[in-house]
């Protein structure tokens, strides 16, 4: 029953991969009448067009605050990581025991889908968002059309994860403990803190990244199709850039956790799983219901 579930959400996701680039190429192709120089501009003139209305207010924002805050916002994480590492450094985990089926196939094609797009998403964003210092030019606004197509793509990894993460990621009761300890990250101390099959930090990441997905998500097709009004273009393209930076952050914190923190998290989700003293000792609520069959 659960292989028969397994390939058909995977057919669903082929089928779904096989239209978006079906769909991509006609975006490439054709995206609008002219060539990228003449919809670029469209683009930008529709952003910034009337300057009497909100047009400098909106171009204010955006040069003003909303680029230096996304900048300020990745040197000021990464100055953060420096010091913790530093300072804390890298959860020395128990392991051993038995393995413990962790992470289905199925939740692993869906995270890995969804990190290679997002990841492109996060790139291709930066590039666009600090493109006037890369020089501009034709590539920056080809990178725009790719944007917008892996954009169209992530939906479908999302909003699987969404669905078949929500029920492990509800906040219960000892979350409360978890997060006011801070999950143990600002001590060197190794004590257990209650979690269930995702602690209270991962519940966070979980809901930041699957939620304003959707909402960068809508903006984003928006602004990629001029869908609305000037002012509702302008609103969309505030909200998505400003969204941005707090996604940057959290995944920026995700692969910190993952890759740095804690030892073994890499290798459990392209195994799918992990050694039971592990979980004993970072899932104990979920370790004891396992137990208690
Ligand atoms: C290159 C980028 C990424 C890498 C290397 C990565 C790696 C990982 C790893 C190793 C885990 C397992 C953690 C554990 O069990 O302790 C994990 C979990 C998870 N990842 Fe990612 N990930 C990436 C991007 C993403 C993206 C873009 C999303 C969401 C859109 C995402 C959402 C999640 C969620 C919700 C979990 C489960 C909760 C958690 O462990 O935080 N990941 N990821």
């Amino acid at each position: 029953m659960r292989i028969v579930k397994t390939i058909t959400l995977m057919l669903i996701m082929f089928i779904f991969i096989a239209v978006v680039v079906a769909a991509s190429s006609q975006i490439m192709l054709r995206p609008h009448p002219g060539n990228y120089y003449e919809n670029y501009k469209g683009f930008t003139d529709m952003i910034v067009g009337e300057w009497s209305a909100r047009g400098q207010q909106f171009t204010t924002w955006q040069s003003q605050y909303v680029r230096k805050v996304t900048g300020w916002a990745v040197v000021g994480i990464i100055v953060l990581f420096a010091l913790h590492m530093i300072t804390v450094g890298r959860k020395e985990l128990p392991a051993g025991g038995e393995e413990i089926p962790w992470y289905s196939l199925l939740n692993r094609v869906v995270h890995w889908l969804a990190a290679v797009s997002v990841s492109i998403l996060v790139i291709t964003g930066l590039i666009m968002t600090f493109g006037k210092y890369l020089g501009g030019g034709a590539f920056v606004r080809f990178l725009r059309y790719v944007h917008g197509v892996v954009g169209i793509f992530t939906v479908l990894p999302v909003g699987v994860m969404l669905i078949m993460w929500a029920k492990d990621s509800v906040f219960r009761g000892y979350d409360i403990t978890w997060l006011v300890r801070f999950g143990g990250y600002l001590s060197k101390s190794h004590e257990p803190l209650p979690a269930g099959k995702f602690n209270a930090g991962q519940k966070i990441w979980f809901w930041i990244s699957t939620l304003s997905s959707i909402v960068m998500f809508y903006t984003g097709y928006l602004m990629f199709y001029f869908s609305a009004t000037t002012d509702g273009l302008r609103t969309a393209a505030l909200v998505h850039n400003i969204l941005a930076v707090l996604l940057l952050v959290a995944f920026l914190g995700h692969l910190y956790m993952v890759l740095y923190i804690y030892s073994g998290a890499l290798k459990s989700m392209i195994n799918g799983k992990k050694y039971e003293k592990t979980v004993q000792f970072l899932y104990s609520e979920f370790y004891r219901k396992i137990k208690e069959g």
